[in-house]
């Protein structure tokens, strides 16, 4: 198909916003803010390109609303107005190219290692430990709740004055929001809890908050799960997430993005091998993990790192089983992430209206300039699911940790204009 006809290169509306493409770079993490949450050069380093590549929308890796709600060291904050100079030079930077810019707004509930993030614990809708990390959660009292539901709104109201076109709230793979959507995480028996209406509470009230603050033009999306992939456990099926999500339609959100799995799921939301991750991890964020788990997992991950390539083999559009559910039920735009690297692939997605948009993350963290190198028929470094980049979440900035792909992209960097 010709490009001017591939729906690929189509623009498309997320509320009045009208995005360029339907290739968008999905949320990664960037451990590249200063200790305390600020905006750095070595941020702003991770996006230049990416916009300088056409790169229709950028969505930030996850932005902490409050300190209680950080999940990792280095990660950007939104916690207080004086974040918003160094947000608003990363947001004028990346518009300076013309993509368009989303902030990703998160807080980690239970899902933290509070010795590595520098927190003195963590919280959540109940006491359930997370079986990966050993973290035992305290849990929530509703003015708390209460309290987090105003961090969102007011971390939204300062992305907004930022300049950021618009703002994700962090739903899916078992970070707070997804913690309280979830039956095996949320045992609450009060207005948070004890229905599945009850456990969306907490989402529908932060929609409802941040769309005050904002405004009813200013575009606001959710990542959810497409299935909770908790086996033998209380976890949500697609059905009942696909139901949220029309909820969370009917309640004013303007797109939907589907991934899968929480921590305790292992890694169907990042397919491939995992030797690479599993090293990077063990020498990174698990060595802060609890006496019993970090020389478990620092004996064990060849063993582990065998099995989880057996189990998660790479695949292009993973969600998009998920993403079909989705399509019949909303008419907002349905963005599926997984695995998309080729062109035919995302093509073959959006022709089949499997979803409305595709989103990379791994592909654009290999190949910041993906977007113009697919449209223009390029061929730049490829992504190969190795996974190394997640393994140093956290301890090492967001980038491409394959030797040979990352010799390629900087080769192809110190050319860029
Ligand atoms: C280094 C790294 C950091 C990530 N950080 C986030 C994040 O901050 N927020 C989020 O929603 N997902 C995060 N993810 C998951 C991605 O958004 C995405 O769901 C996943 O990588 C699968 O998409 P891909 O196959 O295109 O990479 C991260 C993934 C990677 C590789």
């Amino acid at each position: 198909m010709a490009t001017r006809d591939s729906l690929l290169f189509q623009p498309i509306r997320i509320n009045q916003l009208e995005i360029a493409g339907r290739l968008i770079k999905t949320a990664t993490a960037e451990t590249r803010a200063s200790e305390d949450g600020y905006v750095t050069p070595e941020l702003l380093d991770f996006y230049i390109p990416m916009a300088k590549g056409g790169t229709p929308l950028i969505i930030t890796g996850n932005i902490y609303v409050s300190p209680d709600g950080k999940s990792a060291p280095r990660q950007v904050g939104a916690d207080h107005d004086d974040k918003i100079p160094g947000l608003t030079r990363l947001v004028a930077t990346v518009h300076a190219y013309g993509s368009k810019f989303f902030a990703q707004l998160n807080h980690c509930g239970r899902q933290v290692v509070p010795r590595f993030a520098g927190l003195k614990e963590a919280v959540s809708a109940s006491a359930k430990t997370e079986l990966v990390t050993g973290t035992q959660p305290r849990r929530l009292s509703v003015p708390e709740i209460r309290s987090i539901i105003h961090h969102y709104a007011d971390a939204a109201e300062r992305c907004k004055r930022a300049g950021f076109d618009g703002v994700q709230i962090h739903s899916a793979n078992g970070y707070l929001m997804s913690q309280f959507l979830t039956p095996y995480t949320n045992r609450r028996e009060d207005e948070y809890g004890g229905t599945p209406d009850k456990r969306m509470n907490l989402l529908r009230q932060v929609l409802a908050a941040i769309r005050e603050r904002v405004g009813p033009d200013f575009p606001v999306i959710i990542k959810m799960n497409g299935s909770d992939y908790l086996p033998l456990r209380p976890g949500l099926d697609t059905g009942q997430l696909a139901d949220i999500a029309l909820a969370m339609q009917h309640a004013g959100a303007d797109a939907i993005e589907v991934s899968v799995g929480h921590y305790e799921s292992g890694f169907p939301m990042v397919r491939g091998t995992f030797g690479r991750c599993l090293r990077n991890m063990v020498q990174g964020s698990m060595a802060h993990l609890p006496f019993v788990r970090r020389w478990g997992f620092r004996i064990f991950w060849p063993l582990l790192a065998l099995l989880f390539n057996l189990i998660w083999t790479p695949q292009q559009g993973f969600n998009l089983r998920y993403t079909r559910v989705f399509k019949r039920k909303l008419s907002i735009p349905v963005i599926c992430v997984g695995g998309f690297l080729t062109r035919d692939a995302m093509e073959a997605a959006l022709d089949a209206g499997e979803c409305d948009i595709c989103s990379a993350g791994r592909a654009f963290i290999a190949d910041p300039l993906l977007y113009r190198h697919l449209r223009d028929g390029v061929a730049g470094p490829r992504c190969v699911d190795c996974n190394a980049c997640v393994g140093h979440l956290g301890a090492q900035p967001a980038d491409c940790y394959h030797p040979v792909v990352r010799a390629q992209k900087y080769a192809m960097l110190e050319k860029l204009e």
